[in-house]
């Protein structure tokens, strides 16, 4: 752990551990140093469970889609059978990165540079001109052994999660504790009805900022009166919870008013299972590194982050309602339109402050920050998280 503490002094670290009303926030080099990201790479994104994107946006058999995590490329591709797969993308003889853009690969994925070829398992199935000209075999190659590096995935709720370093538990294990908490508003046969809707169900913005600064402000709802006042007018900060009580990888709020002012005489429809006295309830968890959650009697959304660097992060978001009626007809559209402007809206009222959050990080009089012994818990959550995580 040396390398880290070259980077950072432990004793920083150290602190943002204690108690909350002792402690301070993860310390600036956390958002501004780059040696320190790819740190963050390894501890956090590859040893972790972490989202990359969703199994709905690659309907088709052959479809693929590149996806570079903080500059480790990998690819993420529909097989034969049907099944999302994820691999390294790169190619097993000079490791030039195999695919570049996002599209239906038509039989077999092709290197560009000498033409090997890989199935959608991953399997190298051709190798030409390998033992000279015409010989497209070889008796000391033994293909086998050059296929593509599988990635360990799960898909979970339309979300395809990762673990690169094959290392954490299994996934279901892993996101159990938040599984069984929400049990209480949905069962598996719900759950089962998400469907993504096709026009009013995917935005993506663009934060110049680190993306922990996007968890950090999603877990609290400390900033609602003054960053989202048409929010605060309906579900007002005295009406949110901290959840709590979670192993420490998840953490977030929850309100007891949700009830947003969609116009019309359309509604909804809402989860079969979901109890009548819950119905005002609707929970916000992150799910540490990279997911932030959004649960309601009749939606439900997921808005993962795309780390690009320490100070640039895609955020895309991902709207789900129940059943294929409410996410595609006509008759909703309406009411998806709304519903899609008042997350972009408050989404994008979140990333003007977490930018100047950024801003912040380069002044060397801060010392990470002192939190509110009240109203701060979930985000100091996140950053003993980091803190912990990265010094293992
Ligand atoms: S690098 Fe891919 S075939 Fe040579
Ligand atoms: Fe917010």
């Amino acid at each position: 752990m040396s390398e880290l503490y070259n980077i950072i002094d432990k004793k920083k670290l150290d602190v943002v551990t204690k108690p909350i009303s002792k402690a301070h926030g993860l310390p600036n080099e956390c958002y501004t140093n780059k040696d320190y990201t790819l740190i963050e790479r390894k501890k956090l994104f590859e040893d972790k469970w972490v989202a990359i994107g969703v199994a709905s946006s690659l309907p088709n058999i052959g479809d693929a889609k590149p996806y570079d995590l903080l500059d480790l490329p990998l690819l993420i591709i529909r097989n034969k059978q049907n099944k999302i797969k994820v691999f390294h993308n790169i190619c097993s003889h000079r490791g030039v990165k195999l695919v570049h853009k996002e599209g239906k690969i038509k039989n077999v994925i092709r290197c560009p540079y000498h033409s090997w070829s890989y199935n959608f398992d991953g399997e190298l199935i051709a190798t030409p001109h390998i033992g000279g000209m015409n010989k497209h075999t070889h008796p000391q190659f033994n293909k086998s052994k050059s296929n593509l590096k599988e990635i360990r995935s799960y898909i979970w709720l339309d979300l395809i999660m990762v673990n690169i370093s094959n290392n954490e538990m299994p996934f279901d294990k892993y996101i159990k504790p938040l599984s069984d908490r929400w049990s209480k508003f949905w069962k598996n046969s719900d759950r089962d009805m998400i469907k993504h809707s096709n026009d009013y169900g995917y935005f993506k913005l663009e934060a110049k900022c680190n993306w922990k600064f996007a968890i950090e402000n999603y877990c609290e709802s400390y900033h609602l009166p003054w960053v989202h006042p048409g929010l605060n007018s309906y579900s007002k900060i005295e009406d949110h919870y901290h959840i709590q009580g979670l192993p420490n990888r998840f953490a977030g709020q929850g309100t007891v008013v949700y009830n947003p002012r969609l116009k019309g005489k359309e509604k909804f429809p809402c989860f079969p299972n979901w109890p009548k006295n819950k119905e005002n309830i609707a929970e916000y968890v992150a799910l540490f590194p990279n997911v932030m959650l959004g649960i309601h009697k009749d939606h439900f959304y997921a808005y993962w982050l795309e780390p690009k660097s320490n100070d640039l992060t895609l955020e895309h978001m991902e709207i789900y309602y129940v059943g294929d009626n409410a996410a595609n007809s006509k008759k909703f559209k309406s009411l998806r339109k709304q519903n899609f402007k008042l997350w972009e809206d408050i989404q994008k009222e979140d990333v003007d402050i977490i930018q100047g959050m950024q801003i912040g990080r380069k002044s060397n009089v801060y010392n990470g920050g002192n939190f509110s012994p009240a109203m701060d818990n979930p985000t100091h959550h996140f950053h003993k998280w980091v803190a912990t995580n990265i010094a293992q």
